[in-house]
């Protein structure tokens, strides 16, 4: 529990749906993907948001226990900011019956489905951000790409629709608190989102650009394309692969050649007039940090581990801490250069693991996109992992963040052996 101001957004996740097209024996939002369950994964998005919101939940009446057991897990020491009620018959029962639970002090709503549970916490901040802006609806969407007809009942193309007037739109939609309460009140018929029953009763929604990953897990399909997003931002750790490798086989097959491994430690001040730039990412409207380059700990820490697994020294004699090609340089730079150093000196990267220690930003709302990027730049798995010390030391007092990576690199020229489970 904790003391936090009451908050000035609320959030309403519909979870109460039945997935009759995913067809499976639990209800949707319970439904595993890769090891959590859908409404985990979509609450663990909305609890990385920039401000503090409160978070209501509509869940199947049989299953509040559960929901509220999940929600609890995924808010941590924010609990005391969630709110969990039965669903109803419709998803606009569902969102009524939340929309009646929002405590005061709120002025702007958003309702997101559970079912979009890959979302990242920035699409809900930029929501949130245009109601704010503009005092209009706004609805998150993506441009159509493909060529839509018009068809009849029995599949004759009647024309085609001009897609460049269309837009895809997706959760969370968000609204002024009083016009989303007054469209509710003001509903005749079933709309199949917020904003129609909005616009219907007469107030402006706007479009905002929409998020690839913020799509609806409808389909058996979509279950298997989100696993696949989730696996490939993190292909070490966890991996079922890995996990079914019987124990001889895995002391067999961690017998490498020549193999070198490196560590590196790196550590950054806050500094409230910087950005924060933290494992290749930007994170709006998180306390930045200080450094010749834009500050990023985890980055800095991945290259020392590289150069010193190579050893080719460290980041300090390479950089340098005053050249002014460096000054504001993303970790792009840092790892491209790193990269082609070791490559040079005859090694290439197996995997990198990298460990932040500090108070904010609350990592695993972004850990894929985070793995997905920092191992789309080295060429290979990289897992990123993050800790508290406990209120302990200057990490603990929230003074700045540290991050320690640990490297391990092949020569090119030995044959690597083909492990167990890659056979
Ligand atoms: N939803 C809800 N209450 C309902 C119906 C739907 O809270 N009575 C929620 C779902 O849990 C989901 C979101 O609305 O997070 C979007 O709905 P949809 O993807 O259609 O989910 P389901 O209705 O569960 O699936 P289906 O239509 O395949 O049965
Ligand atoms: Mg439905």
């Amino acid at each position: 529990m904790t003391d936090s101001p009451a908050p000035m957004v609320a959030v309403i996740v519909v979870a109460a749906g039945s997935g009759s097209r995913l067809g499976h024996s639990e209800p949707k939002a319970f439904v595993p993907l890769a090891g959590r369950t859908l409404l985990e994964r979509a609450l663990l998005g909305v609890f990385g948001m920039r401000e503090p919101a409160q978070v209501i939940v509509v869940a199947p009446a049989d299953r509040l226990d559960a929901a509220r057991a999940i929600a609890d897990s995924a808010a941590g020491p924010f609990d005391d900011r969630v709110d969990v009620v039965a669903g109803g018959a419709s998803r606009q029962d569902s969102v009524n019956r939340g929309l009646a639970v929002v405590r005061p002090g709120v002025l702007t709503v958003l309702v997101h489905d559970a079912a979009r549970a890959l979302t990242p916490s920035a699409l809900c901040d930029a929501v949130v951000d245009a109601v704010r802006a503009t005092g209009n609806g706004v609805v998150p969407g993506l441009a159509v790409v493909d060529t839509i007809k018009r068809v009849d009942g029995h599949g004759a193309i009647l024309g085609t629709v001009d897609r460049s007037a269309l837009s895809a739109v997706q959760t969370p939609q968000g609204f002024p608190r009083d016009v989303l309460v007054a469209a509710a009140a003001a509903a005749t018929g079933e709309s199949t989102d917020d904003a129609a029953m909005v616009a219907s009763a007469g107030y402006p929604v706007n479009v905002i650009e929409g998020d690839a990953l913020a799509f609806k897990i409808t389909t058996p399909w979509d279950l298997r394309r989100a696993e696949s997003l989730l696996r490939a931002g993190s292909a070490l750790a966890g991996s079922p692969a890995a996990a079914s490798i019987p124990a001889g086989e895995n002391a067999r097959a961690t017998i490498t050649p020549d193999p070198r491994v490196g560590t590196g430690l790196d550590v950054h001040a806050f500094d409230d007039a910087s950005p924060l730039w933290l494992a290749g990412l930007h994170w709006p409207g998180e306390r930045g940090l200080s450094g010749h380059s834009d500050g990023d700990a985890a980055v800095h820490a991945i290259c020392d581990a590289m150069l010193a697994a190579a050893g080719l020294g460290d980041i300090g004699g390479i950089f340098g801490t005053s050249d002014p090609v460096y000054a504001e340089a993303h970790g792009e730079v840092f790892l491209r250069e790193t990269v082609r150093r070791i490559t040079d000196a005859g090694f290439r990267v197996g995997n990198v693991s990298v460990q932040i220690i500090g108070n904010r930003p609350k990592l695993a709302p972004r850990r894929a996109e985070a793995q997905a990027l920092l191992g789309s730049l080295l060429g290979t798995s990289v897992s990123v992992t993050a800790t508290t010390t406990d209120a302990l030391g200057f990490t603990g007092r929230g003074e700045g963040i540290a991050a320690l990576a640990t490297a391990i690199l092949f020569p090119v020229t030995a044959e690597r052996p083909v492990l167990s489970w890659e056979a």
